[in-house]
Formats: C-alpha cells, structure tokens, sequence
C-alpha cells in the first residue's frame, strides 16, 4: 500500500466498522456510528498537524502550551459526507467546514458538480476531505482538484470504505493527499446482467448506499 494511505487497525475502528455495514443497522445508529467512526479517524489524521508555543497560566504557576498553527478547514462531500462533520468538528471547533456537492451520474458514474461556494482565496491551510466511500475515486479525485485549484496547501482525504479501484485513482491522480480510511473492501460491481443484480459502482462488500442508509433515503 502507498506510503501516503493510512488503514487504520483500531479496534473501536473495527468494532464499529462491522456495526455499520451490517444491513440489519437502522439509519439512526448508522448515523452515530459514522459519526463515531469519523471522530476515530479524524483523531488519528489529525496526529501530524502543526503546532505552535503559546504560555498559559495555571491556577498554580505560568506554564508553556501549545496550540493548533495551522487553519482547519473540513469538506464534506454531499451528500454523505454530511454525517461524518459533526464527529470530527467536535474534536476541532474552530475548524471551517465547507461543503462540496458533488453526486455521481448513475450511468457513466462520472462525478458531477452541484454545490461550490467557496470564496475567492482559500481561508484554511490543511482540508480534510469527508466522505465515508471512496468507490471509483471519481468524487474524491474531482473535489480534491477544487481544493487545489483554491489554493489549499495540504489536504488530507479521510473515508470509511475504499475500493482498490477508488484507491488507485485517487493515489494516481493526487500522489500528495494523504489517505486515512478504516478497510480497502474488494471489487465494484460490474453492470448488472440482470434487472435483480446491483446498480453499478457499489462497493463490495461495502455498507451499501452511504447517503441513503444516514438520510433513511432510497
Ligand atoms: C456516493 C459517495 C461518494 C461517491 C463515491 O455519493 O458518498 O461521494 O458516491 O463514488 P465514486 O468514488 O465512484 O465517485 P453519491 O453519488 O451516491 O451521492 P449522494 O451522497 O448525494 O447520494
Ligand atoms: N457510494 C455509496 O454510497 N456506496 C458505494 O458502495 C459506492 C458509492
């Protein structure tokens, strides 16, 4: 694996991981534990940003401290990268968050654009990319490009599932985004065959449609 992409191997990670792609999960614990698993992988991204000195006073003695140097900014991709905000966001409350709508075309599953209201000057040094799945890479590819084209210095992808597919696109066209995801699942499904057999894309095994299963959509 690409010395950039982080699997995490915690067991609340795991533990939850399991919970969450269970079918039989409703979408309110689906809710939770994304924002549960999201925290989780938000701690561990977040071990490397950049700190600065700072002096504080106890109630006993003057002391030296630190405190984060760098400007956060979080990204979740809409839809599903809505429910992993709030996890992370309490870790880092002076984090911008700001939303990138992107969803994919069912057919040619090429990502498509709805929702970009950044300002003209990027406002944060590091950018957290969320989205739970990384499955053709396509969504994470083309909003990692709009980060860039912004102006972000660092970005960091953080996701729950990848595919190897997702994972290759993404090392590919973006070799300095770090990757923190907690498993790299096995294949896409291919073009159905037949009326019965899943729509194309999906993760496998994966947990399904991330922003039908949180939004109790579809
Ligand atoms: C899902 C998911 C990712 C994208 C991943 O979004 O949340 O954004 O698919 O697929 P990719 O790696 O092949 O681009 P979807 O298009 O279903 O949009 P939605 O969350 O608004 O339903
Ligand atoms: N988007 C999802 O929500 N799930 C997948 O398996 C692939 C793309």
């Amino acid at each position: 694996m690409a010395d950039r992409v982080f699997m995490s191997n915690h067991p609340l990670i795991l533990h939850k991981l399991a919970l969450i792609r269970s079918a039989g999960t409703e979408f309110k614990k689906f809710r939770e534990l994304l924002r549960e698993i999201a925290m989780l992988l938000g701690y561990e991204a977040t071990r490397d940003l950049a700190l600065r000195e700072t002096r504080v006073i106890t109630p006993l003695a003057e002391t030296k401290g630190f405190e984060l140097a760098e400007k956060i900014g979080l990204v979740p991709i809409l839809r599903a990268g809505l429910g992993m905000v709030e996890g992370i966001w309490e870790l880092m409350p002076s984090a911008e968050v700001w939303h990138i709508g992107i969803y994919r075309d069912h057919k040619t599953l090429q990502p498509v654009q709805y929702y970009n209201k950044l300002p003209v000057s990027p406002t944060v040094q590091v950018c957290l990319v969320l989205d739970p799945m990384l499955a053709t890479g396509g969504s994470a590819v083309a909003t990692v490009n709009v980060l860039k084209a912004w102006g972000t210095r660092r970005i960091k992808f953080v996701g729950v599932i990848a595919a190897p597919e997702g994972l290759r696109a993404l090392i590919t066209a973006h070799p300095d985004v770090d990757i923190h995801i907690a498993a790299v699942d096995d294949h896409l499904t291919p073009p159905p065959a037949s009326p019965s057999d899943p729509p194309e894309g999906y993760i496998v095994p994966g947990l399904g449609d991330a922003g039908d299963r949180q939004f109790g959509t579809g």
